[in-house]
């Protein structure tokens, strides 16, 4: 399949939940990540964050933020599967220049002219880690717990976040990999041209019980993105498009520019197609503005990006994006058999979240639908 929205696709502007961060809020986190920038002083933190120094910091210390901020950082609460949360406030006189390429972003966030892009990345931690576990992929942007967004010059037409003058298909976040995110939170430094996120939700497609019964088959392999490079020689096994969770509410998994849809027969590509019309009708479309953080529940909406003229000169739009982990999310029970292609999660926060789960636990069972807790 070529390209899964129409570049003359109609946006549907529904609403979306919006959420405010209370002044307060915003600011309690704004000072935390500066002190915490200060405390760690020179240190060589910025590269992927992965610095035990800063982990400790932002584990210790997130607890201190007001309940307000875990308020809004809390999944998405309607079944568009997104909410874009407003008042985290950002100066853009802080950052400096949109960097090249995602290399020289987690370089210059060390630059001490422009901290405001290495005190989002604390901050964006500490978000992430009031909603969930922040992680990284070993085979992503270097591990860094934190990646930055921006086009970069020869990547206009891929599949993946670097790219810009083509329509970045609805997809699912790492869709091939079973320790995928449950929580996108994506922030927003600059995006002069207004240009849209699309967001758009299984729960809000319709379709016929034969297309619903045909997608929940396990049929094709979803594929790893170019991000992570392309040589892979791993066995690929079916998954179903779309999974009930143990509330009997869909879920999905759907990328279909690293789905080999060609190997499919006619009825399964023909529902295939139906989904993805379906996905271009309910399409929301938020333009963040600087300082917006719209947060995606990756098991329940595709996410992308209409196509837009990258300007190259320092300005162009920049988002930062944090993988969240929900430990009380269950998935597909066959997914833990997934060997994920060999890529390799960074879970700095999975050992601690572990711990006081295995504390408040009871008579924890698998439930009666074979879902397990994710890997
Ligand atoms: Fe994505």
């Amino acid at each position: 399949m070529k390209s899964v929205l129409s570049e003359r696709m109609t946006i549907h502007l529904h609403d979306i939940e919006h959420r405010e961060l209370p002044p307060a809020a915003a600011a309690a986190v704004r000072a935390l990540a500066s002190d915490i920038r200060h405390r760690l002083g020179d240190r060589p933190h910025t590269g992927t964050l992965q610095d035990p120094a800063l982990l400790d910091q932002i584990e210790q210390r997130a607890a201190e933020l007001p309940v307000a901020v875990r308020h809004a950082v809390r999944p998405p609460a309607t079944p568009a599967g997104a909410t874009v949360v407003r008042g985290f406030p950002v100066d853009d006189a802080e950052f400096g220049p949109t960097p090249q390429d995602w290399q020289a972003a987690a370089v210059t966030a060390a630059d001490p002219r422009h901290l405001g892009s290495l005190e989002l990345d604390i901050a964006m931690l500490l978000l992430a880690r009031c909603a969930g576990e922040p992680f990284g992929w070993a085979g992503q942007q270097n591990g860094r717990l934190v990646n930055n967004i921006v086009p970069a010059v020869g990547h206009e037409d891929e599949q993946s976040g670097a790219s810009s003058s083509t329509l970045l298909s609805p997809h699912t976040e790492d869709a091939f990999h079973a320790a995928r995110a449950n929580l996108l939170m994506l922030a927003c430094v600059r995006n002069p041209d207004r240009v849209a996120t699309t967001v758009s939700s299984v729960r809000e497609v319709r379709l016929s019980e034969a297309d619903l019964r045909t997608l929940t088959v396990p049929t094709l392999p979803i594929l790893p993105d170019v991000s992570y490079g392309t040589d892979f020689d791993q066995p690929a096994p079916p998954l179903p498009t779309i999974w009930f969770d143990e509330t009997d509410r869909a879920t999905l998994r759907y990328d279909p520019a690293y789905t080999p849809l060609d190997d499919a027969d006619p009825a399964f590509r023909a529902a295939y197609a139906r989904l993805t019309e379906e996905f271009a009708r309910v399409c929301h479309a938020p333009a963040l503005a600087p300082g917006e953080l719209l947060l995606v529940d990756n098991d329940v909406a595709v996410h992308g990006r209409v196509p837009f003229r990258a300007r190259y000169d320092g300005t162009d739009r920049w988002l930062k994006r944090v993988n969240i982990r929900l430990p009380e999310r269950r998935r597909r029970a066959l997914e833990s058999s997934e060997n994920g292609y060999g890529q390799r999660v960074v879970a700095p926060f999975r050992a601690s979240t572990d711990r006081t789960a295995e504390r408040g636990r009871t008579d924890e069972r698998a439930d009666e639908r074979g879902s397990v807790e994710q890997p």
